[in-house]
């Protein structure tokens, strides 16, 4: 037998995979975005300018330590996808889903089966490599699940590689990881996954946890998933002001500056905004947008004629999980404007107290992709 162990074909030929790639890159998670820079969150920004607390600089607390004061907050964020987008790959709970499984991605990758300790999941591709392994440090996703592992990479200091398969929330379970690129495919390395430089692959651990920069092969500081902080920035000084008072002073979301344009931003720093899609796809729309939801909402009369009023948490609260959001509830949000006899808003002619979601925001299944998405551009459809 005469195979090249995985580790040194991989180190001889990730360079030429770091320049041969080195061309526009694109996420796999957003295969026709623009780049953009990886900034802290709004929420941050905002606390750092403020000049009402002169105390200490916060820092992270994490949010067991809100539990106390804001139980009902913690107990939905936790059934939240939010809470879980960012796992070891070692978690049971990812680790169960591929292990002794295996999947036949056709040429020119072959037939991954996997194994798992408390170091990660490793994936084989036994035509090729035998018994060596390839391990895989980290989950994304909560319904869905891709691994993620960080390499390095001589040119650039690291290289994250994207595995070519994913835990698909849907019948088949393991399928192809979607907007992967077999067109660069020139090492071994990319035999496993699909490599992720520089920003993109900043960008990718950015939007899937609250703290944690890479360096070198690791993330360092990382406090994994989308969890409270993220969103209302550290929290040290509100707690310490909160213990010391039962009236302590506005936080984050309660600042006077915090209005419907601070939380598009927020969540559209994520979820995406205008400018992470091109000029040619906010012309068509095609159906892919309806996974960039500010995006749609944007557009939409009932956001443009709204003057401020309308923002996500109008129909989400940004704690609770969609699944855990009954319809009843969604239409009473578009009824609490659109009423029947209501002067300021028009009423549907054609199905006034019901079924709003399934005509004006109806959701698009989009490939290779388990969760379906709802299209956000609100309005009187062709296809009604
Ligand atoms: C730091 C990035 C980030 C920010 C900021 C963010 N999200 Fe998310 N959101 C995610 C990711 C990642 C997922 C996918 C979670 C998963 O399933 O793995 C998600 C999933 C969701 C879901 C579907 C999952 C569920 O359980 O309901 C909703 C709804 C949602 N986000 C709404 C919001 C809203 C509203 C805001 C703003 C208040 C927001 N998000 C801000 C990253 C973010
Ligand atoms: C700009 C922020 C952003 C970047 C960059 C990003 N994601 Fe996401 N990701 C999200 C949001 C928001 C969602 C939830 C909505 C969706 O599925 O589009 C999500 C969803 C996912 C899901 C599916 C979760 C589920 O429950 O169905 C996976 C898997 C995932 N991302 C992996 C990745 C990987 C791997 C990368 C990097 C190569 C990446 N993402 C880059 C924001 C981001
Ligand atoms: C995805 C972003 C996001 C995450 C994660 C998040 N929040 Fe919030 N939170 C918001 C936004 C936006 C508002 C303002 C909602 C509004 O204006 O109606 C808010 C409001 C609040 C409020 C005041 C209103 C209320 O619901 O009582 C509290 C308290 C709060 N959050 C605590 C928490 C705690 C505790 C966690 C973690 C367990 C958390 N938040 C996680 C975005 C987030
Ligand atoms: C010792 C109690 C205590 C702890 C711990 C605590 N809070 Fe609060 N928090 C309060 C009180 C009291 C208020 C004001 C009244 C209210 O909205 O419930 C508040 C309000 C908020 C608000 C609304 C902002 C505003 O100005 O109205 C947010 C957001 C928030 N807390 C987030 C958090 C987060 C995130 C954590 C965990 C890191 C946390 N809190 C921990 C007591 C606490
Ligand atoms: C904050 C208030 C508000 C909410 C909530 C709201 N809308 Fe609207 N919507 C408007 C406004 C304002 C218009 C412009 C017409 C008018 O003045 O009523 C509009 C227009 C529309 C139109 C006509 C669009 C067009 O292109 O002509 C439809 C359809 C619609 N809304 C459906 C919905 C549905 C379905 C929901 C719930 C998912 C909803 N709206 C929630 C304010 C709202
Ligand atoms: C007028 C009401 C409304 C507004 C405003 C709204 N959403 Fe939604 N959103 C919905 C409905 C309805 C669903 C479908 C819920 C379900 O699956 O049961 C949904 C679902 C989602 C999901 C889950 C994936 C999907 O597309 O089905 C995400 C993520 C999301 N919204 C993000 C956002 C963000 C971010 C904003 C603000 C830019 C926002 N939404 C504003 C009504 C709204
Ligand atoms: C069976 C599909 C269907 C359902 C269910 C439905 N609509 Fe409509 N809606 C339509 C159609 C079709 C039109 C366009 C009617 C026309 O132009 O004559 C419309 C028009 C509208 C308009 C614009 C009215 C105007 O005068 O410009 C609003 C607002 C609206 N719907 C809101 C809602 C709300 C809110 C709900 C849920 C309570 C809802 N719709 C449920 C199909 C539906």
């Amino acid at each position: 037998m005469n195979r090249p162990p995985v580790a040194a074909a991989i180190v001889v030929l990730i360079v030429i995979g770091s320049v041969v790639a080195s061309g526009p890159r694109e996420s796999g998670d957003a295969p026709t975005t623009q780049r953009q820079s990886v900034s802290p969150p709004l929420v941050t920004q905002l606390a750092q300018v403020s000049v009402a607390e002169p105390a200490a600089q916060p820092t992270f607390v994490g949010r067991q330590a809100c539990l106390e004061c804001h139980p009902d907050n913690y107990r939905m964020h936790g059934h939240h996808g939010h809470a879980t987008t960012f796992r070891s790959a070692s978690d049971p709970d990812v680790a169960d889903k591929f292990v002794g499984k295996s999947f036949d991605a056709g040429e020119p990758f072959g037939t991954y089966t996997y194994h798992s300790d408390d170091q990660g999941i490793f994936a084989r591709l036994r035509e090729k490599f035998g018994d060596q392994p390839f391990r895989f440090q980290f989950a994304l996703g909560h319904k869905s699940i891709t691994l993620l592992s960080l390499l390095p990479d001589p040119v650039e200091g690291t290289v994250g590689l994207e595995h070519r398969v994913s835990w698909i929330d849907g019948p088949d379970h393991l399928g192809k990881t979607p907007g992967q690129r077999d067109e660069t495919l020139i090492n071994a390395a990319q035999l496993f996954g699909n490599p992720h430089h520089g920003k993109v692959m900043h960008k990718c651990v950015y939007c899937h946890v609250t703290t944690g920069e890479i360096v070198g092969q690791e993330i360092k500081n990382l406090t994994p998933n989308v969890n409270c902080e993220k969103c209302h920035g550290p929290a040290s000084e509100h707690v310490r002001l909160a213990k010391a008072s039962k009236t302590p002073p506005p936080f984050s979301v309660g600042r006077s500056d915090w209005d419907t344009e601070s939380e598009i931003q927020l969540c559209g720093d994520c979820h995406r905004l205008p400018k992470d899609v091109s000029q040619k796809q906010l012309r068509d729309y095609p159906d892919l947008l309806t996974r960039f939801q500010p995006v749609g909402l944007l557009r939409s009369e009932c956001f443009v004629q709204s003057e401020g009023k309308l923002k996500c948490t109008t129909c989400h609260n940004p704690h609770q999980s969609v699944s855990e959001t009954t319809a009843a509830i969604q239409v009473q949000n578009c009824v609490a404007c659109h009423q029947q006899d209501s002067q300021s808003h028009v009423a549907c002619p054609v199905s006034p107290t019901d079924g709003c979601i399934d005509c004006h925001m109806p959701a698009f299944q989009l490939d290779g992709l388990g969760t379906s998405f709802h299209d956000h551009w609100i309005r009187v459809r062709d296809d009604q």
